[in-house]
């Protein structure tokens, strides 16, 4: 009886303990839920800050880019489960650096540094950063000499190079985890207080391993869950729509294109009727175009839409203006002028919305990144208008993203997945000057280059597709004539992010046939070339 009750009772305590190990376990995991994953990328001016937020975003965890120079403010209110500081092109040992406050590493808060970010790291706890021996840009074989938290599964593997500065020493109670031929210390770790650094560069594909060593610092350092998905960023972003604009009115610029019609979508579902789509038919849109956003949005989605048809102003404005930038400046201010003008009859209108999404703002200069293009649906208003204030929900999100937004929002899927339109639209795809009749010769290429890709059946697979009118003339012969006509080029690109491209292999067979086609069909164009550059050095669009 005795021996019974003893083992009665040692049976007891066994399962109790490993009862409340397992409560534990999940109060912990529980805890971490409700905390809300999220991961706060510190941006140095690295051009790929964006970026590895995204990719962390692909690893289902919540990421949001913060700037360095309010950094530590957003964190303590953020309270993210992790932190990684980006690239930049400083030199931490130069005067003016961008830095962020020592106590950061007080947090108790995992940090993982990336290039700029490890050097920062290592300068502020007492390694040293030198500049000794070669630059080290592209492709470098990566030797890993001890694994740790960071490497754990990850024996070798190529990674991107891109730093003049190095870490000479690391910092006290760090380990140094790999190395490549020109820099000894390619990856730090300090274990204890969960602090790490690479110089290379996980977030891009060129680092083979990149996405596993996010994982291990995802889940195994941070010990997250990744359990985000794009639903919970609709969620919070009806929540904040609701929040920001109360009962004011939103203008929005709808093209018909996948950003804005993903925009109109998202914040019709935040305040309904508030939202006035205004569609500016500048007339430099696709063959039929116009037809078609007001039959999907005005009759289908029953959005509040006004269509205003605008091409003669627009063409008049752009009269013999040939340099793209400007082109761009003057459809932008226009664009602006008709919504002022359209806002002013439906009364007060607080916001103006934009489908701007994250290519858009880099290729147009952020805080720290060169400008390329100036992207006209980017930037703040004009001097005098009569909106507060932007509102821009898809700012932070790559164009896949946007159609994963999309189609959480239930709009139909040939709509989400359209390729996408720039915002100037046939005017930087004319060269030179911009006449009606040269727009109609473009309508008329443009629309059969698509359609043969459409039977084809292959259209679905590439991620832009466009003619282009040169301003180049060329001497042909038809019938017994001799002609002198258009050169049109034709341009298809396959990329997932649009910040690089390729040029999509279309069949030679099919190239053949669209050619044919434009030439017969399309009066005033003489020859068609395909464009085979990619992205860089060139870019999607010839202007
Ligand atoms: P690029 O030519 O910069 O194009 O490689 C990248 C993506 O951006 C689009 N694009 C624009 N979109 N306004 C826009 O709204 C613009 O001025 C503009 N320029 C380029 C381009 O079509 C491609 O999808």
């Amino acid at each position: 009886m005795l021996r019974t009750s003893n083992l009665y009772i040692k049976f007891t305590i066994k399962f109790q303990f490993l009862f409340s190990i397992d409560i534990m376990k999940i109060v912990r995991k529980m805890e971490k839920i409700m905390q809300k994953e999220l991961i706060v990328v510190v941006d140095f001016g690295g051009q790929f800050a964006k970026l590895i937020a995204r990719r962390i975003r692909e690893l289902n965890v919540f990421s949001y880019v913060v700037s360095y120079k309010n950094a530590l403010k957003k964190i303590d209110e953020l309270k993210p489960l992790g932190i990684i500081f980006s690239g930049g092109p400083d030199s931490v040992n130069a005067d003016g650096s961008k830095r962020i406050e020592r106590e950061i590493f007080d947090r108790g808060i995992p940090i993982l540094g990336i290039c700029y970010g490890m050097q920062l790291m290592t300068h502020l706890l007492g390694g040293k950063i030198g500049r000794s021996g070669q630059k080290e840009y592209g492709q470098m074989a990566l030797n890993v000499s001890k694994k740790g938290d960071l490497l754990k599964d990850i024996d070798a593997g190529q990674c991107l190079m891109s730093h003049f500065d190095k870490v000479m020493e690391a910092p006290e109670g760090f380990e140094v985890l790999a190395s490549t031929d020109n820099c000894k210390v390619a990856a730090i770790e300090n274990v204890h207080k969960k602090l790490y650094g690479i110089q290379f560069h996980p977030e891009v594909e060129l680092t083979t391993f990149g996405m596993k060593l996010l994982e291990n610092f995802l889940f195994d350092v941070c010990g997250l869950s990744g359990s985000w998905q794009m639903n919970e960023f609709v969620k919070d972003s009806v929540a904040e729509i609701k929040r920001k604009v109360g009962d004011k009115k939103v203008l929005l610029a709808l093209s018909g294109g996948v950003d804005s019609s993903v925009v109109a979508m998202l914040i019709h579902r935040a305040i309904g009727k508030q939202l006035t789509c205004i569609f500016v038919d500048h007339g430099l849109l696709r063959k039929d175009e116009g037809d078609q956003v007001e039959s999907i949005f005005g009759e289908q989605f029953d959005l509040n839409l006004i269509r205003v048809n605008c091409e003669e102003r627009f063409l008049n404005a752009l009269s013999e203006v040939e340099e793209p930038e400007t082109k761009r400046k003057i459809i932008g201010e226009e664009f602006i002028r008709v919504f002022e003008e359209e806002a002013k009859k439906i009364g007060k209108v607080s916001f103006l919305a934009q489908g701007t999404i994250y290519p858009d703002v880099i290729e147009s200069g952020t805080d720290e990144a060169q400008t390329i293009k100036s992207h006209h649906n980017v930037g703040g208003l004009p001097d005098h208008v009569d909106f507060d204030e932007i509102l821009e929900p898809l700012r932070d999100l790559f164009k896949d993203e946007v159609r994963q937004v999309g189609r959480v929002l239930g709009i139909p899927d040939n709509l989400v997945s359209r390729q996408p339109f720039p915002g100037p639209g046939l005017a930087i795809r004319i060269i030179g000057d911009i006449t009606k009749d040269k727009l109609n010769i473009l309508k008329e290429a443009d629309f059969i280059f698509r359609d043969e890709l459409k039977k084809a059946g292959i259209a679905k697979n590439l991620s832009q597709y466009f003619a282009v009118l040169t301003n180049v003339k060329s001497v042909g012969v038809m019938g017994d004539e001799r002609t002198y006509d258009y050169l049109v080029a034709l341009r298809s690109v396959d990329t997932s992010d649009f910040m690089t491209a390729t040029w999509s292999r279309i069949p030679l067979e099919l190239l053949d046939k669209i050619s044919k086609r434009i030439v017969n069909e399309v009066d005033h164009v003489s020859r068609i070339v395909y464009d085979i550059t990619s992205k860089p050095p060139a870019t999607v669009e010839w202007e």
